[in-house]
């Protein structure tokens, strides 16, 4: 299995969000996004409190863990409560679970849940929305293997990117550590997957446009989300 935290990426890495993905053949699709080159699975829990969406539980992490055994899962808990998932998700298979920092009561609260996360054995990530203050994050940071930025505002998958966002990412880039990543989430396309990586983003998660176009393209779109070749 992929570690998504090495000191050296040689190239950005895709995060296929399976919210787009076709529900009820979602292992097949799981399936063919890896064959397709994405290097992890992003998996969107929706509480219908956090956010004005149901989407899925741990039950559907675990099918997907059955369906791709070795497939790194990136749990993305869009929760009021995330604590009360940790050990559902760890069970069914999640490989990062990250969390809200806007349901984080103090810097203590998060640094203690990022610690819970690390005991269950998978890997803490920490979340801001698009209008959340980054003042209120970059104290935490350094307790977290994953910051991550949404582009859009949570909920619903097929939204427009917002590109103010950049900046954000921009400073938090300068403050990370070289085995931490910075993954964005919301509206990314090959356009805007450029900003992303232009501005310190170097795990993408992308949903319509990955199970959103036929899937002899996914490959080819994969590939372009990383933007153009680095020499490694
Ligand atoms: C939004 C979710 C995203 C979403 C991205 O609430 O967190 O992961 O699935 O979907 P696209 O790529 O379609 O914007
Ligand atoms: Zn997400």
């Amino acid at each position: 299995m992929l570690d998504p935290f090495t000191a050296h990426l040689t190239r950005p890495l895709i995060a296929p969000s399976i919210l787009a993905a076709d529900f009820a053949n979602l292992g097949r699709d799981c399936q063919d996004a890896m064959k397709a080159g994405a290097d992890l699975l992003h998996v969107d829990i929706m509480d219908g409190h956090f956010v004005p969406n149901l989407s899925m539980g741990p039950a559907i992490c675990g099918a997907c863990r059955a369906a791709c055994p070795d497939a790194y899962l990136d749990v993305h808990l869009m929760v009021s409560d995330p604590q009360f998932f940790f050990r559902p998700f760890a069970d069914n298979g999640a490989n990062a679970i990250s969390f809200h920092i806007e349901v984080m009561e103090s810097e203590r609260h998060a640094r203690t849940l990022a610690q819970e996360v690390r005991d269950l054995g998978c890997s803490p990530g920490i979340v801001i929305n698009p209008p959340t203050d980054i003042r209120i994050m970059l104290p935490v940071i350094d307790a977290f293997d994953l910051v991550l930025v949404m582009s859009v505002n949570p909920g619903f998958g097929g939204q427009a990117f917002i590109p103010e966002v950049l900046d954000k990412c921009r400073l938090i880039r300068e403050r990370l550590r070289p085995e931490q990543r910075l993954e964005i989430d919301g509206g990314i396309n090959p356009q805007t997957a450029l900003e992303a990586i232009d501005a310190g983003v170097d795990l993408l998660v992308a949903g319509s446009s990955v199970f959103g176009k036929p899937r002899p393209q996914w490959g080819e779109i994969i590939e372009s989300l990383r933007g153009p070749k680095t020499h490694a």
